[in-house]
Formats: structure tokens, C-alpha cells, sequence
């Protein structure tokens, strides 16, 4: 049932622009969303968009990508797997960082409020800036690190239990989710690396083939880069993928402490 007033024309007031009803449409909501763009003086705006959702995919991105197709093409988000894979599509929806591929417009009751991940610079529209958030990424040598002359000239196996502890770690997309929902990296992006960050760099300290144990641990053993998580857990809380970043943090200060009294 529609609980709105509904536009015919589309109308622009000081606080966005409102699209017209689709022609014909019954099933209707309505959907806010955020708009920024290097090329405007009106500067930032939320623009309104009635979607007919019997006409359109179920997914948040379904819609973004039906207003950019039929309403606006100007429209800007970043998307590409439409599966949960790539991480291209994390935004905030409904005041939660997800990704708009596997976030169902079913779950959410009343306007779907659509906006960048937080405390990003925009680039446009839905578009953060991620340069700072790979930087610190590349920071933390995201590969195996070997020794030639330990490793056998042929495969190079792991055990049963030692790539299990790998499991929750390298499943992790880098979609950004978790790193801009945590305060502490909202105060210090620049110096702290992020849950992201870090429950990567666990994942290669714990990797049972990697030899350079001592040299990422010691390399993260800084005020900023680790220590300062307060452990507040939104990171885990907002996760898509279900995975715990906090946790790996913990284990990386663990790790530390075992370092110095060895
Ligand atoms: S831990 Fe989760 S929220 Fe964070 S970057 Fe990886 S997949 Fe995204
Ligand atoms: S647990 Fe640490 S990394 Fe996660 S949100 Fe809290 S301060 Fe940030
Ligand atoms: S489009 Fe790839 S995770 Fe959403």
C-alpha cells in the first residue's frame, strides 16, 4: 500500500530532486539517496526515486541499477559480480555498511536510505575514495613471504589444521564494510590500517608456509597501526560476509605479547 504522497513530474527543492512515479506502477517504495558530484553547486543532496518493485530484482543494487537504466543515468555506484564476491558494491543502506548486491530490499522497512560508506571522501555519488584504504593494504605485503632454500622444489603443502586457521580470514572480500564503520579508524584513517587491514595482515602471519612471522608482527607493533582498536566490535557487527575482523585483532596482540616474552 502506498503511505506517500506521489509526485507526477519530478520536482527539485534545496534538498534533492524528486523523480516521477513510474507510469503504471503499483507495488511502490521510495528510495533516498545520496548525491555528490565534483560537477555541482548543490552540493550534497538526497535525491528521491519511486521504484515499482514488482518490476525490479529484489537486491538493493537491482534498484540502483533501474534508476540508472530508466531515471538517471548520472547515477554513480560501483558494482561488478552482483554476488557477494568482488566487494565493488559496499555502501551504507538503512544506516548499515552491506553490500547492495545481497542486501534484499524485503528486509527493509519504510524508505530505503541509500549512502556512501562513511567517513570516506566521496569521489561521486555512491563512489568512496579507497585509495588511502588500499595504500594501507599493499602496506602489509598481502603474499606469501618465503624462503627459497626451505621450501621443497615441488609442491608446497599445508596441513589439514593449518589451513583451517585460515578459514574466516582469506574469505574476507575487502570490501571496506568493516574499516569505515570503526570509530577509530573514522579519527585516525591515516595512521591506524583498519580491521580490513589487519584481519588481512593475520591472515598471512598465521599462514603456516609464510616465513616472515617475526617482520609482519614487528612491522604492525606501532601506537597507530594496531593498538589503536578499542575492540567496540561494529567491525564484526557490520561484516557481510560474517567474518571477524576484532577477533583476528585480538589474535595479532596475542601474537605480540607471546613475541615479547619470547
Ligand atoms: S572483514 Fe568483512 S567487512 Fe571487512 S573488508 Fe573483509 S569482508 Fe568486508
Ligand atoms: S573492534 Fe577495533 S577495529 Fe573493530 S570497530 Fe572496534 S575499534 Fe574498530
Ligand atoms: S557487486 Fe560484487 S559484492 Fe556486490
Amino acid at each position: 500500500m502506498v503511505q506517500f504522497s506521489l509526485p507526477q513530474h519530478s520536482k527539485v527543492n534545496k534538498r534533492g530532486k524528486t523523480y516521477p512515479v513510474p507510469a503504471g506502477a503499483k507495488n511502490i517504495r521510495r528510495f533516498k539517496i545520496y548525491r555528490w558530484s565534483p560537477d555541482d553547486a548543490k552540493n550534497p543532496r538526497i535525491d528521491t526515486f519511486f521504484i515499482d518493485i514488482d518490476n525490479c530484482g529484489p537486491m538493493v543494487l537491482d534498484v540502483l541499477i533501474t534508476i540508472k537504466d530508466e531515471m538517471d543515468s548520472s547515477l554513480t555506484f560501483r558494482r561488478s559480480c552482483r554476488e557477494g564476491i568482488c566487494g565493488s558494491c559496499a555502501m551504507n543502506i538503512d544506516g548499515t555498511n552491506t553490500l547492495a548486491c545481497t542486501k534484499s530490499i524485503h528486509d527493509i522497512k519504510g524508505d530505503v536510505k541509500v549512502y556512501p560508506l562513511p567517513h570516506m571522501y566521496v569521489i561521486k555519488d555512491l563512489v568512496p575514495d579507497l585509495s588511502n584504504f588500499y595504500e594501507q593494504y599493499k602496506k602489509i605485503k598481502p603474499w606469501l613471504q618465503v624462503d627459497k632454500s626451505a621450501v621443497p622444489n615441488k609442491e608446497y603443502k599445508q596441513s589439514i589444521e593449518d589451513r583451517e586457521k585460515l578459514d574466516g580470514l582469506y574469505d574476507c572480500i575487502l570490501c571496506a564494510c568493516c574499516s569505515t564503520s570503526c570509530p577509530s579508524y573514522w579519527w585516525n584513517g591515516d595512521k591506524y590500517l583498519g580491521p580490513a587491514t589487519l584481519l588481512q595482515a593475520y591472515r598471512w602471519i598465521i599462514d603456516s608456509r609464510d616465513n616472515k612471522t617475526a617482520e609482519r608482527l614487528d612491522a604492525l607493533n606501532d601506537p597507530f597501526k594496531l593498538y589503536r582498536c578499542h575492540t567496540i566490535m561494529n567491525c564484526t557487527n557490520t561484516c557481510p560476509k560474517g567474518l571477524d575482523p576484532a577477533k583476528a585483532i585480538i589474535k595479532i596482540k596475542q601474537l605480540m605479547v607471546d613475541m615479547v616474552r619470547d
